[in-house]
């Protein structure tokens, strides 16, 4: 029985089995919790941790033209000044005069409250006076208490603390909001202690905070979370030279550009190759192209997401960020709609000219060319930045899977085996000295290759397999009192539960062999 993703309790329900089998928990939840900030369990700090080496191996390792930097959580405060964070970084924000005197995020207030889809309302088009207006007009009441709301404000989302012991306004510091500002910055810092050559990227995976007026929707929107991003800086003479562009170009990717959303309001998508999407001009700037298409392509195919779930959307024009271009969203599917996955901006010269304005140090790049030295400030021609704990609740989103089998339900995470937080489990089928022996000796030889393992003895073998299937470990190894004879243990596959006897000497080739072939279902 697969379920319907599309039913908002799929979400109630994704949250009871990540606490039931220790992937999340609210923090604090002794005392009640602390809203928008998440602990992760034994099992999800595995899971977000495979992902983010995932990350880091696809987007910095195995790139010639990326390289890794990590600044401080608190920076230098003229940092966010120079950034426009400290003016910019704003969401509408409204109060109930009523009972209850809770505060809500106004343009989702209105999407929750107004038929906004029929009534062509796009809030994002909106300033927080016209956002006022539709509160006025529609007579629209706290979504808690049914109380009236008072006048909107605009609300800064950057948390802010106190450096050093004198509590005075030269002390204010803030706790960095994006890692692309520790990127700039750290700009100089890159270009004058490595060989980079142009084009090439920066990237940044770290904690970020923003102090959002309503988190909600589990891991999705939070106060706290690890970001991971990079910079893609271009010669801004060359910005559509993009040198690798036909080795996706034949990609097939699912569009929603800004004009479909205008013309036809329905949240619809278009098929087409990128080199078509780039020939009716729907993406600007090719590395834009290439960079999306590149990301959407590792979300299918490694990180085991339904392409049918996967959407290219552009923003428009009123959405854009106040350094920003064009940019594109990756969205997903959700149980709660089609939401931002991930982003990929298009920001110009912006910041590196801003920061140099601010600093007063040159934040050029020097290039040897044929009769002398070109200098210029570099382009970032495109921004992939994503959510680490967004990931996360995608791809489990995206695996949680009930089944009948014998008529009793299956819970199975069919999550991708390189993500998975056991790559292995294994069982002695007896307790019985020997056998308990072999299984250990097999168990710390999978671990020795590297492989996360994990040794199960309690309960019968039907429930450690189905504790198994839940938290989505791949395979789960049966050690009995054939194996003390013949070298064989019996192998079981999480997805198709079929079992197999192999030779122990083959288990690490078979545990490679999956994540290398595993397919999506
Ligand atoms: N440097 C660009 C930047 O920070 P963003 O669209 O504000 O862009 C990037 O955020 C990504 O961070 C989003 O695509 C999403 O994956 C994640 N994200 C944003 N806000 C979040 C929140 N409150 N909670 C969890 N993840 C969030």
């Amino acid at each position: 029985m697969m379920i319907d993703k599309d039913l908002r309790q799929f979400l109630e329900k994704i949250m009871a089995y990540a606490n039931r089998t220790g992937i999340a928990f609210i923090t604090g939840n002794i005392y009640g919790g602390l809203a928008g900030f998440w602990d992760y369990g034994p099992v999800g700090v595995e899971i977000k941790n495979k992902i983010k080496e995932a990350w880091w191996n696809k987007w910095v390792r195995n790139r010639d033209d990326i390289v890794g930097y990590e600044g401080a959580i608190i920076t230098h405060p003229k940092v966010w000044e120079a950034s426009g964070h400290l003016s910019s970084f704003n969401d509408p924000l409204i109060f109930c005069q009523g009972k209850c005197k809770k505060k809500h995020r106004l343009d989702h207030l209105i999407i929750d409250s107004v038929n906004v889809k029929e009534e062509g309302i796009v809030v994002e088009e909106l300033s927080i006076e016209n956002l006022e207006k539709i509160v006025v007009d529609k007579n629209l009441k706290c979504p808690e208490c049914k109380g009236d709301l008072g006048k909107p404000i605009t609300f800064n989302l950057m948390f802010s603390t106190r450096v050093g012991p004198v509590q005075d306004t030269s002390s204010i510091a803030y706790m960095r909001p994006e890692n692309a500002q520790l990127i700039f910055s750290g700009f100089k810092n890159v270009t004058d202690s490595t060989r980079v050559k142009m084009p090439f990227g920066i990237a940044h995976s770290g904690i970020v905070f923003r102090n959002e007026i309503s988190p909600r929707n589990f891991l999705f929107r939070v106060r706290e979370y690890e970001l991971m991003e990079f910079e893609y800086f271009t010669n801004p003479e060359k910005t559509n030279e993009c040198p690798y562009f036909d080795d996706i170009a034949d990609y097939e990717i699912n569009i929603y550009s800004r004009s479909e959303q205008i013309q036809k309001f329905d949240e619809d998508y278009v098929t087409m190759t990128v080199r078509d999407a780039w020939d009716k001009k729907i993406f600007k700037n090719l590395w834009q192209a290439y960079w999306l298409s590149l990301f959407g392509k590792w979300f299918i195919e490694e990180l085991g997401i339904n392409e049918k779930r996967l959407r290219f959307r552009q923003h428009l024009e009123s959405e854009l960020s106040h350094y920003a271009l064009d940019t594109w969203d990756l969205e997903y599917h959700y149980p709660f709609g089609w939401k931002e996955l991930m982003g990929c901006a298009n920001r110009t010269q912006y910041d590196l000219e801003q920061h140099q304005k601010f600093s007063k140090t040159k934040l050029q790049f020097t290039e040897q060319v044929e009769g002398g030295v070109n200098r210029y400030i570099p382009y970032v021609v495109a921004e992939p930045s994503v959510g680490l704990g967004r990931i996360l609740l995608t791809v489990i989103t995206e695996g949680y899977t009930e089944e009948e089998v014998k008529g009793r339900k299956r819970v199975v995470l069919k999550i991708h085996p390189k993500l998975a937080p056991f790559d292995a489990a294994v069982f002695p089928l007896q307790k019985k000295d020997n056998v308990s022996k072999k299984a250990k000796e097999i168990f710390q030889n999978l671990r020795t290759e590297g492989f996360v393992v994990d040794f199960d003895v309690s309960g019968s073998i039907g429930k450690r397999y189905r504790r198994h299937d839940e938290i989505g470990t791949p395979f789960c190894i049966t050690i009995d009192f054939e194996t003390l004879n013949d070298n064989c243990v019996t192998i079981r596959n999480r997805d198709t539960m079929n079992q197999t006897r192999i030779p122990i000497s083959n288990l690490s080739e078979e545990l490679y062999r999956n994540q290398r072939e595993y397919q999506v279902q």
